[in-house]
Formats: structure tokens, C-alpha cells, sequence
């Protein structure tokens, strides 16, 4: 049987959220409005014309929240800073509401027993530096430190654990080369610039925060994923290598010295010219003391013709007809733990954390309770292949589920349900979840 005590004693066990999924009070108390909260009002932009103006009312009922992660049995909490409830012109002003707001959640966590993880950058940048190029913008490394070094001045005397960056693949992929993620761009020349900028200010953010809090422990996210090419035809096997670099190499590769991957890939070589990053590889170097992995699932690939560059198409797990979740993401924990031993092999990660993963199905509240075995399963067995990696010898010092409570899931809007704790979002009833239980059950025992 599992034994949360098989992780070791000063294990972090956690559950994560985020501020633009979980706050709302989108306009309350100084707060000026985010990308998210613009591109939500654009047709079709969002499942069913949702928006993150309430959500789950966390900026009020962060007590409540609080206290409920703490009797779930976690030990540490992860949350994100809204740049835009700081700083609401972006940059300069700082609100001093918005201060207050997080001051009140970190003393909160510390007050009934929970580690405060802080995610400075959680996808959430203000619409005014959105209308000056976003992260598009070169000014974009100016504004972050800034914002990184208010966070740090301000909350740094109790938050010793700190990441930059939320899944720089994700922000800048879905948000300014596919336009299915706020700010809704489509350009690869957009794409190439935010990237570029991205792995400029996770280093930045780095030193910002390691210069304020020399104490702190300072980490970043990558989301990642095993990619599994469909046959081993050597087109196929191209396709994995270049979906590969996308996925996985891309952010880590430059921030642990080695500059961009540009191997195999018109794209990056193309980056490399148009942005001169190899003056910046130092500049994107920035020595860690945790990688926070986030994994959900494993990508089975086959070459195409049609897609452009990549020349890569993803095989669907509904299509394989293999075991999957709402989000139609395979279920696949040998995979969780392949990629995990993936990372750990570039031997210059100091330490690993899985700050995320988890599964979002079709729950159901009947009588006061949900009853969901398969996301029970899912933790089960993705924790399983954790333990194994950590008894091989893999430094892995904390895991993160996602999420505390079901919550504003980007484009999926309020339809995808990821939480240990069901939310009702008409009346923010909260209903602990089978799985929760199970959670509390793992840590008691
Ligand atoms: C990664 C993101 O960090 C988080 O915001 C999102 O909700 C989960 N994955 C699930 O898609």
C-alpha cells in the first residue's frame, strides 16, 4: 500500500492554485484588468462564454480555501501573485490593496501550518503592458524584474519558496502562436520573440528574487511531457525529436547554460538569427535550486506533412483507444515517471519538485458527495512511478496536485473539473471530493 510517509519526512506535499483560475474580484480594490480577462470577452474565445471575473471567489473566501487544504492534510500551498492586483499600470504604482490581499494569504498559510509556494508569473499579465507587445515586447524584462523585485520586497520576509515562471512552453505556444490562450496571437514571429524574452526573465526573475531573499529556495515550472513516436519509421522518429524540442527542451536547455536547442529545427535556428540569442547565453543561465516539473500526460506522434515546420501531428489517445481523461490526455504513469528520469539525466538539476499534475474528469455531485475512483487511480498510480524514481536515487523533494478546487480551466472555461474539492459555481458551495478524502486517508495513515 502507499504510504505518504515513504516520501521521507520533510517531503512537500502540496496542493496548487492560481490567481487569474481561482480569485476572481476582477475589479475590486484597485485591481486593473488582465489579458485573460480581455480575451474571455471575445467570442468563441472560451467554452461556453466563460469568465474569470469570479471564479471561485478565492480573493474572498481565501480563508476558507486555506484552512480546507490544511484539513485535506497537505503541508504546503502554491499560489500566484496577480501582477496586475499589484501593479496595476503594469509597471511603477504599486497598489497597496493588492499587497495587503497577498500579505493576508501568506500569514494565513503560516498561521494554520502551510508552506506558501509563490508563482510570480501564472499567465496573468496586465492588459496595459498587453496594448505595449505583452511579451512580445523586449520591454517585457524590465517590467518582470520590476514586478519580481516588489513581490520579493514585499512578501519575501515569510516566502521562502519561489517560482518564476508557470509553463513558459504553454504561455508563449497557446498564447501568441496557436491564439487558443489570452492574448489570442497567431505568429511565428510573435511566438519566436515571446520565447526569446520568456527564458530571459526566468533567469532574471532568478536573480531578482535570489538578490531580495538570499535565504529563499527559488525554483521554476516546465511542463512536460514523454513523446512517443507512433512507429519507428524515421519520419516518425523526426517528428518525436522536433515535438521534443518544443515540449521539453526548449525552456530548461537555456536556463541551465546551454542556450537554445537549435538542432534538428529550422525553427530555432531561425530564432537564433532573428533574436541574436547567443549574446544572451549567459544571460539566460540562472542556477536554480529546484526545477519544478508539471506532467499530465505522455504525446504519441507521427510525422505530417501539414503542419508547418514541425512536420509533427499528435496520434489522440481516443483514437489509440488508450485509457484517458476528460481533457482526452492519456493516462499513463510509466510515462510520468520516463520523463522525470529524462530531466534528472541533464545532471545539472539541483533538485526536482512536481509543482503540478492531476486529472480533470466528469464529476458528478449526488447527494452531497462525488464519488470519482478514477481520479483516485490516477493519483495512485502517478505517485506509484513517483516513489520509484525518488528510490532510484532521483532528488525529488515535493509534489504539487492540481488542483485544490475545480476552477477557471483557461479555455476549457468551468468545464473541466481538475479539483480534490468540487465547486459549485453558482452558489461557491465547495464539496470535498472522494479523491480529497482519499488524500486526507493517504496522510493520516
Ligand atoms: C497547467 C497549468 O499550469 C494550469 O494552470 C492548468 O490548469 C493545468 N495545467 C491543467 O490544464
Amino acid at each position: 500500500m502507499l504510504k505518504a510517509s515513504a516520501f521521507g519526512e520533510d517531503f512537500h506535499w502540496g496542493v496548487a492554485i492560481a490567481a487569474a483560475q481561482n480569485e476572481g474580484a476582477v475589479q475590486e480594490d484597485g485591481r486593473s484588468l488582465s489579458i485573460w480577462d480581455v480575451f474571455a470577452r471575445r467570442k468563441g474565445a472560451i467554452k461556453k462564454g466563460a469568465k474569470p471575473s469570479v471564479a471561485c471567489d478565492f480573493y474572498h473566501r481565501y480563508k476558507d480555501d486555506i484552512l480546507l487544504a490544511k484539513a485535506l492534510g497537505f503541508n504546503s500551498f502554491r499560489f500566484s501573485i496577480s501582477w496586475s492586483r499589484v501593479l496595476p499600470d503594469g509597471s511603477g504604482k504599486v497598489n497597496e490593496a493588492g499587497i495587503r490581499f497577498y500579505n493576508e494569504v501568506i500569514d494565513e498559510c503560516l498561521r494554520v501550518g502551510l508552506i506558501p509556494f509563490v508563482t510570480l508569473y501564472h499567465w496573468d499579465l496586465p492588459q496595459v503592458l498587453q496594448q505595449e507587445g505583452g511579451w512580445e515586447s523586449p520591454l517585457i524584462n524590465r517590467w518582470f524584474k520590476h514586478f519580481a523585485k516588489i513581490c520579493a520586497k514585499a512578501f519575501g520576509d515569510r516566502v521562502k519558496h519561489w517560482l518564476v515562471l508557470n509553463e513558459p512552453v504553454g504561455f508563449t505556444s497557446l498564447g501568441y502562436m496557436l491564439g487558443k490562450h489570452a492574448p489570442g496571437k497567431k505568429s511565428l514571429e510573435g511566438f519566436l520573440k515571446s520565447v526569446h524574452h520568456a527564458a530571459l526573465a526566468q533567469a532574471d526573475g532568478g536573480r531578482v528574487l535570489r538578490q531580495y531573499i538570499p535565504d529563499a529556495k527559488i525554483g521554476t515550472t516546465f511542463s512536460c511531457s514523454e513523446i512517443i513516436p507512433y512507429t519507428d519509421r524515421p519520419e516518425d522518429l523526426q517528428a518525436a525529436r522536433r515535438l521534443d524540442l518544443l515540449m521539453n527542451r526548449l525552456f530548461i536547455e537555456p536556463l541551465l547554460g546551454k542556450g537554445f536547442p537549435e538542432d534538428d529545427m529550422g525553427l530555432m535556428d531561425k530564432m537564433w538569427r532573428q533574436n541574436q540569442s547567443w549574446k544572451y547565453v549567459d544571460r539566460m543561465q540562472f542556477d536554480m535550486d529546484f526545477i519544478g516539473l508539471q506532467n499530465y500526460f505522455p504525446v504519441v506522434v507521427k510525422h505530417s506533412p501539414f503542419i508547418p515546420i514541425l512536420q509533427a501531428t499528435e496520434v489522440k489517445p481516443a483514437v489509440r483507444k488508450v485509457p484517458h481523461t476528460a481533457m482526452g490526455w492519456e493516462i499513463n504513469p510509466a510515462s510520468f515517471y520516463n520523463i522525470i528520469k529524462r530531466f534528472w539525466k541533464y545532471g545539472a538539476i539541483r533538485e526536482l519538485m512536481i509543482t503540478e499534475n492531476g486529472a480533470a474528469f466528469k464529476d458528478t455531485l449526488s447527494q452531497g458527495r462525488v464519488n470519482d475512483p478514477e481520479r483516485i487511480a490516477y493519483f495512485q498510480s502517478h505517485l506509484a512511478a513517483l516513489l520509484q524514481a525518488k528510490k532510484e536515487g532521483i532528488k525529488i523533494s515535493g509534489y504539487f496536485a492540481w488542483t485544490l478546487m475545480d476552477n477557471f480551466e483557461w479555455a476549457e472555461g468551468y468545464e473541466a473539473r481538475f479539483g480534490l474539492v468540487h465547486v459549485d459555481f453558482k452558489t461557491q458551495l465547495r464539496t470535498i471530493k472522494d479523491s480529497g478524502h482519499w488524500w486526507k486517508e493517504l496522510f493520516r495513515t
